[in-house]
C-alpha cells in the first residue's frame, strides 16, 4: 500500500511533464512565433486557395498547375472555384479563416473591394498570396507578395506589334476591343498598355470595345454586334485568346476570313490559341503563363516559416508571331 502511495506523486509529475512538452511541440509546429494562423501542426501546410472559375483555357491550365504543385510539394490544398463572382471569392477566404488554414491564395475576379476581408485574415494571422491578378487596396501591408503577370505590358505589346505592322498605312485602321471580365486586372491593364501603344498613330483607332467576360461564348457575342454595327472591322484586339476563339466564327459567318481580312491579335498562348496563330487564324499573341504553381507553393512555405518574399514576384513571358508558334507548337504543354 506504501509503495503505491509513493508511485503517485512522481506519475502526477510525468503527467504534468509530458503535458508541459506536448504544448511546445505544439507552439513549434503551429509556428505561433511566425504570424500563422495556428492551422494544423502535422507538419504539412494548408493552403487555402480561392480560383476564380473556369472561364477559359488559360484558367484550366492555372488550375492544373496549381494543383499538381500542390500534390508534389507536399501542401495540403482547400481549392474553391468562385465561379467568377466575388462574393463567393469572400466567402471562400473566410471559410478559410474559419478553418485555420495556414496560408490563403486567391486570384482576385476583380480587382477593388477586398480591404476588409484581407484585413479579418491579417487579423487572424493567416498570410496572404495574390497569384495571377492583383487587388487596388492601398494597405499593401494586408497582402505578403503578388506572383504574376505585367498586363500593361501585355497590352502594350499587342499595340507595339499593331503599330509596326501598319507603318506607313495611310487610311484609317478601325480597331474593335474584345475586353476581359469588367472590373478585373487583365482587363483593364491590357486595355490601358493597348492604348498607350497606339496613342501616338491617329490612324490606329479604336471604335469599338466591349467586355466578352474572357470566355468563348462571350467574345463570339460581342464580336457578331461589333460585325453588325461596323462593315469596315480591320483589327480585332481580344484581352485572352478563348475570345478570340469565339470570334473566329462570328467572323466566319460574316463572310470574311480571319487573319486576312480582320487581324487578330490576343493574349495568353494557350494550345488551342498557338493553333489558330500557326494556321493563320490569328496573327499575334501576346503571351501569360498560367504555370504559377510551383512559384506559388514555394511562396507559400516561405511565408509560413516567417521568411521574407519579395513584395512582387513577375513572371517571364515572350510574344508569338505565326512563324514563331508553328515552331513551339509541338512543345507546349497547355
Ligand atoms: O488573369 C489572367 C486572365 O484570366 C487570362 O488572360 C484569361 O484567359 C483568364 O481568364
Amino acid at each position: 500500500m506504501k509503495r503505491m502511495r509513493d508511485h503517485l506523486p512522481s506519475r502526477r509529475i510525468i503527467a504534468v511533464l509530458a503535458a508541459a512538452l506536448l504544448a511546445t511541440g505544439t507552439a513549434a509546429c503551429g509556428n505561433s512565433d511566425t504570424g500563422d494562423g495556428g492551422g494544423k501542426d502535422d507538419g504539412k501546410i494548408t493552403l487555402g486557395f480561392s480560383q476564380v472559375g473556369a472561364e477559359s483555357g488559360w484558367r484550366t491550365a492555372n488550375t492544373t498547375s496549381i494543383k499538381e504543385s500542390a500534390a508534389a510539394a507536399g501542401v495540403d490544398l482547400k481549392f474553391d472555384d468562385a465561379q467568377q463572382k466575388q462574393e463567393n471569392q469572400i466567402k471562400a477566404i473566410r471559410n478559410f479563416i474559419q478553418q485555420k488554414v495556414d496560408v490563403i491564395a486567391f486570384s482576385p475576379v476583380v480587382e477593388s473591394g477586398w480591404d476588409t476581408v484581407l484585413k479579418e485574415a491579417k487579423d487572424a494571422k493567416i498570410p496572404v498570396i495574390l497569384t495571377d491578378r492583383s487587388v487596388d487596396s492601398a494597405d499593401k501591408s494586408l497582402y505578403k507578395t503578388f506572383l504574376g503577370s505585367d498586363f500593361v505590358k501585355e497590352g502594350r505589346l499587342a499595340g507595339e506589334w499593331l503599330v509596326e505592322q501598319k507603318k506607313g498605312a495611310t487610311g484609317p485602321v478601325n480597331i474593335v476591343e474584345l475586353q476581359g471580365t469588367t472590373g478585373s486586372a487583365p482587363a483593364n491593364d491590357r486595355k490601358k498598355g493597348f492604348a498607350e501603344a497606339i496613342a501616338a498613330n491617329p490612324n490606329l483607332k479604336i471604335i469599338a470595345s466591349q467586355s466578352g467576360d474572357f470566355t468563348r461564348a462571350g467574345g463570339k457575342q460581342v464580336m457578331e454586334q461589333f460585325l453588325k454595327a461596323n462593315p469596315k472591322i480591320d483589327v480585332l484586339f481580344a484581352h485572352n485568346d478563348d475570345m478570340g476563339l469565339g470570334a473566329l466564327e462570328a467572323i466566319t459567318a460574316a463572310g470574311k476570313v480571319p487573319g486576312k481580312d480582320i487581324t487578330i491579335i490576343t493574349v495568353d498562348a494557350v494550345k488551342d490559341g498557338m493553333q489558330a496563330l500557326a494556321d493563320g487564324r490569328f496573327n499575334f499573341i501576346a503571351e501569360c503563363s498560367p504555370l504559377l504553381g510551383p512559384q506559388l507553393m514555394d511562396l507559400a512555405k516561405k511565408v509560413h516559416n516567417g521568411e521574407e518574399v519579395p513584395a512582387r514576384i513577375e513572371t517571364q513571358e515572350t510574344t508569338f508571331t505565326q512563324e514563331q508558334a508553328k515552331a513551339a507548337l509541338p512543345e507546349r504543354k497547355y
